[in-house]
């Protein structure tokens, strides 16, 4: 008895002096540099003291991380506001966590330096502390994340010293909120788990044929029809419909309080708008501003309508100025998303107004485009010059590249890479999303009858993992990609568990590569770290996600 109790201390004792290595750490995405010191940092009770000099969001970023290790552990940790912290913690005054303002570390870098008496978190600015808290808390046991205290964890960090910065600029996660709805709890969940994992835009698809879900006060009804189709095809039979009325939006309001609580977690929020095609929800509420009239309805299925928006009345200019006029302002976002994509042409061929405006602007066919594609480019380039007086720049799917497309447009890349190539050749901003690597409605297990409905194709988190976003793209060009996003279509996705799943763990995936470099992945390391950490933490948060490398591609909730 005596010996097994004394052989347990010296295991105990060799185990907690004994460092981590690198390869033991679990910290998604991978930070640039990591070097693993020997000994720990004993983090419960810990004092957090930050310099009074950061902005205001940046301390409380580091209050909140104080509120939850006093949560987690079980114990106080108290907090600190301090002038003069740089120089006490320099001269070894201070023990405890300490963040530090060091103006010579770009946006979004951070430093940690820890070892068994300090962490030091050196930051310029809101982001980068944001993301040495969220490194600090993958270095801690999965149950920092937990909302009640655990006391019987080895609240210890490893000492390290970690130097990190984002590859990209631009790192984003779609999601489409018309063909199903996701209300303001959903959405602030969807945030929390970008924010983890280092993700600082939300592209938010507020606009599709399946419903309107944004309010326009000037434009009551499409919200009031447009948001609310009267029944839903069944599963992938378009013949087919459930006859049960479905809609949501969000007020203006409620946006608002996404786009704060996005802000606070580091994410821009980018709204789309998708136009001239995708456009039947609206058109439902307001038929004069398509090229037959209507009447329309909200659809009731998945695909491409035929019916658009008439840019031959000129009215139709003024309704999606005055909408985009409302979404400026509601929106802090420098970009505004207006679609593009997947515009049939048929009803402008046949509408007299479109052919007297394409007469009049004296569009032709050529090899490049039809006159009709051209229309659309000036729907565009009206879009753009009117954002631009309200001090916005468009972002479009890369449809707005074909025929011509005006200075200052960003290309999202969603047909593949061809378009992200094209338009970084010619000297457009380009987000990479293309559906080969990027598109999460996708199956990610290759026994789809196991697995919830998607919509089609195999894209498992090895594939994901995959993409590198150079390919195919001299350097030059390659200075024009500002960065990555997978997109979240929901057309089979109907409840939060599925879009939960859908999403995780492949967004894992898509955050190496928009942080890393590319030296700095591997397959056999993520997965284990997903595996062996990031799952407990999905556990711990509440998530659903798939389970597909532990062997189970089922939906469990
Ligand atoms: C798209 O998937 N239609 C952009
Ligand atoms: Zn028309």
């Amino acid at each position: 008895m005596k010996k097994t109790f004394l052989c347990a201390v010296v295991t105990l004792l060799s185990l907690a002096s004994t460092a981590k290595t690198p390869a033991e750490i679990s910290i998604i995405p991978r930070p640039q540099s990591v070097e693993v010191l020997k000994g720990q940092f004993k983090i419960i009770g810990a004092t957090v003291n930050c310099d009074q000099s950061f902005d205001t969001q940046s301390q409380k970023a580091a209050s909140i991380f104080t509120n939850q290790l006093t949560i987690a552990t079980g114990r106080t940790s108290t907090f600190a506001c301090n002038p003069g912290i740089a120089d006490a913690a320099a001269s070894g005054k201070i023990k405890g966590i300490v963040f530090l303002k060091d103006n010579s570390l770009a946006a979004e870098e951070y430093s940690i330096e820890a070892n068994s008496k300090t962490v030091t978190i050196k930051a310029s600015e809101f982001h980068g502390v944001l993301y040495a808290i969220q490194t600090i808390k993958q270095l801690l046991p999965a149950e920092i994340y937990s909302k009640t205290s655990n006391e019987n964890i080895d609240w210890v960090m490893p000492c390290v010293v970690i130097k990190d910065k984002p590859r990209f600029a631009y790192r984003g996660m779609h999601l489409d909120v018309s063909r199903h709805f996701f209300d303001v709890v959903e959405v602030k969940k969807f945030l929390d788990i970008m924010a983890t994992f280092k993700m600082n835009k939300l592209h938010w698809h507020l606009s599709d044929d399946q419903g309107w879900r944004i309010e326009i006060k000037k434009y009551p009804l499409l919200t009031e029809i447009g948001s609310v189709r009267t029944g839903t095809c069944i599963g992938k039979d378009f013949k087919s419909d459930d006859g049960i009325p479905y809609g949501g939006f969000y007020t203006q309001e409620e946006a608002k309080e996404i786009i704060k609580y996005a802000d606070n977690l580091g994410i821009t929020v980018i709204p789309e708008i998708d136009l001239p095609g995708h456009m039947l929800a609206a058109l439902a509420a307001y038929p004069q501003y398509g090229c037959t009239g209507g009447p329309y309805e909200v659809w009731h299925r998945w695909g491409i309508s035929n019916q658009v928006l008439c840019p031959g009345k000129e009215i139709t200019f003024g309704f999606l100025q005055d909408i985009l006029g409302e979404i400026a302002d509601l929106f802090p976002s420098e970009y505004i998303h207006i679609g593009g994509d997947e515009c049939p042409k048929t009803e402008w061929e046949n509408c007299p107004e479109c052919q007297a405006l394409i007469a009049k602007l004296g569009l032709k066919d050529t090899e490049k485009a039809t006159a009709e594609q051209y229309l659309q480019n000036y729907v565009t380039n009206r879009m753009q010059k009117f954002l631009e007086t309200k001090g916005k720049k468009i972002i479009g799917w890369d449809e707005i590249l074909e025929g011509d497309l005006d200075e200052g447009a960003t290309v999202m890349s969603w047909r593949g890479v061809k378009g992200g190539i094209e338009a970084s050749k010619r000297g457009f901003d380009v987000i990479m999303t293309p559906n080969t690597y990027f598109y999460f409605d996708y199956y990610q297990t290759k026994d789809k009858d196991k697995a919830p409905l998607a919509i089609g194709g195999y894209l498992p988190l090895e594939k994901v993992y995959e993409y590198e976003p150079s390919d195919g793209i001299d350097p030059e060009s390659f200075k024009h990609v500002t960065g990555c996003q997978a997109n979240l279509w929901t057309e089979y996705i109907t409840s939060n568990e599925h879009l939960e799943y859908m999403l995780l763990p492949r967004m894992f995936a898509l955050t190496e590569i928009q942080w890393c470099n590319p030296a700095d992945k591997n397959y056999d390391r993520f997965k284990a770290d997903v595996a062996n950490h990031e799952f407990k933490v999905l556990d711990i948060l509440g998530y659903s996600y798939c389970k597909e490398i532990l062997g189970d591609p089922s939906l469990n909730k």
